[in-house]
């Protein structure tokens, strides 16, 4: 690709930041991505790589440094989790809803508009209430935790996130001091020997309760009551301990294969006034505060329903069990079987009797029920698959909740929905997770009039 080459240097100004972190600019004409460059950036970068249609470089020298730049409050650069951490959190915010309105228009839903990021506090910190550390051992022989180096399964040792809890760190470091003592042994993935994989930590936010799984490479791990009396005597605030046995050669963190060696297997937390119990294997919003603000919205977009609620996606039940409470019946389809056993202790805890949870995939949902009144769907990042779409198309609710963690997916489907007759003007884009790339959001699909008479 034309004169650029790999460990050349050049004055540049950045000229964009993209929806990656990575600055923008241009040289000659060809697009270069800056690692460490911010908009508004005067600086000297280097060039690491050359493709066909672009570049990637470094910052070298920052000679003029962005008005959107701040300090990073994170001295690990290698984990690549936080890529906006050296910027506003209002800038990134703006970079969020302006990457979601340009997708939108790119795909053809030119007249949408999307509003500004709607945030739960502006709060960068401790507000993951989940972290998986695996463990490696270091060049002096030391266990340590930390996180994979972005693209990578090299673990870079860091026992302090701050965008989680603090005492995730203090957990972790007394867990160290015990295992070294113990002398367990760390897994390696090249051997596939050795026992400890990760350590999984959940914290129920309003509950104070902490969850603390062991990922085991074996089927137990020695003398388990001398840790429990250790870790729990230590941090009193841990109600639960669990073992995950992981003996498959996998980049998957957790086998289905769980073992509760303390406390009840699950912390309770609560959300929009619900109470709810979480358990290792189902999923629960990392950010519980910014899931607040997610399922109001949704909830306003609903508005009150008098007939039948389905959840699709639904885990534990919280998105239902939150907003669609009123329902006649709600119906919520999980495919993680321990997720839907945590949805039907969910509904009890909160007293609810019009509420069914079924395991089984999305798509089985027409076997179920044919006819709902409003259908909330929030799917993982894939989005949804043309036999999701289609049932619901053909279920003809009057309103489709449609909560997303990936925009571009949501977009796709989206455009599929409005060509089916269910459109809306607004999207509502909530910043779940500061600092990282990733952003959630919330739609409400409506079906149009020219489609009922249609039918
Ligand atoms: C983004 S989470 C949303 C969970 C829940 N609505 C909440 O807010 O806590 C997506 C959920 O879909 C589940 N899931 C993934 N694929 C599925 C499928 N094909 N059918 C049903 N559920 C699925 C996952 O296990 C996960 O619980």
């Amino acid at each position: 690709m034309g004169i650029l080459q790999k460990n050349q240097k050049y004055d540049v100004e950045i000229t964009d930041t993209n929806n990656l972190g990575y600055g923008v600019c241009r040289i000659n004409g060809q697009v270069v991505f800056v690692n460490g460059g911010v908009k508004g950036d005067v600086c000297r970068i280097k060039i690491i790589k050359v493709l066909k249609s672009y570049a990637v470089a470094i910052c070298d020298e920052i000679y003029t440094p962005s008005k959107h730049r701040v300090s990073p409050k994170c001295q690990y650069k290698q984990c690549g989790g936080c890529v906006f951490h050296n910027i506003s959190l209002e800038y990134e915010n703006e970079l969020k809803r302006d990457y979601i309105k340009n997708s939108a228009i790119k795909a053809g839903l030119k007249d949408i508009k999307v509003e500004n990021v709607l945030c739960a506090d502006n709060e960068d910190c401790g507000y993951r209430n989940k972290a998986q550390y695996p463990l490696t051992v270091d060049k002096n022989g030391r266990i340590c935790a930390g996180f994979y180096a972005s693209h990578t399964h090299t673990v870079v040792p860091c026992d302090s996130c701050y965008i989680a809890p603090e005492v995730f760190s203090d957990i972790i470091r007394k867990l160290i001091e015990y295992f070294e003592k113990e002398k367990y042994t760390v897994y390696n993935e090249i051997t596939q020997k050795g026992l400890l994989r990760h350590v999984y930590l959940r914290y129920g936010e309003q509950s104070g309760q902490i969850m603390l799984c062991l990922v085991v490479n074996g089927k137990g791990i020695p003398n388990e009551d001398k840790l429990v009396q250790y870790i729990t005597s230590e941090f009193p605030n841990i109600a639960t301990i669990c073992l995950n046995f992981n003996t498959e050669n996998t980049n998957v963190v957790l086998s289905p294969n769980i073992k509760t060696i303390f406390g009840s297997g699950y912390i309770e937390d609560i959300l929009c006034g619900k109470r709810f119990c979480i358990s290792p294997l189902s999923f629960y919003q990392v950010n519980r505060n910014g899931a607040e603000v997610l399922y109001n919205k949704a909830k306003e977009l609903m508005g009150d329903v008098s007939g039948d609620v389905i959840d699709l996606y639904c885990g534990i039940g919280t998105v239902g069990i939150c907003i669609a409470s009123d329902a006649k019946r709600l119906i919520g389809v999980e495919i993680v079987p321990q997720a839907v056993e945590d949805a039907r202790i969910n509904a009890e805890l909160n007293s609810l009797k019009n509420c069914s949870f079924y395991a089984g995939d999305a798509s089985e949902i027409s076997q179920i029920t044919s006819k709902a009144e409003c259908i909330i769907v929030d799917p993982p990042r894939k989005g949804l698959s043309n036999d999701v779409i289609d049932y619901i198309v053909s279920a003809l609710p009057k309103k489709v909740i449609y909560i997303s963690c990936d925009p571009d997916t949501l977009i796709r489907d989206m455009v599929i929905f409005s060509q089916n007759g269910y459109t809306t003007d607004t999207l509502y884009p909530v910043n779940m997770f500061p600092r990282t790339q990733h952003v959630e959001s919330v739609v409400c699909l409506t079906r149009r009039l020219d489609v009922d008479m249609r039918r």
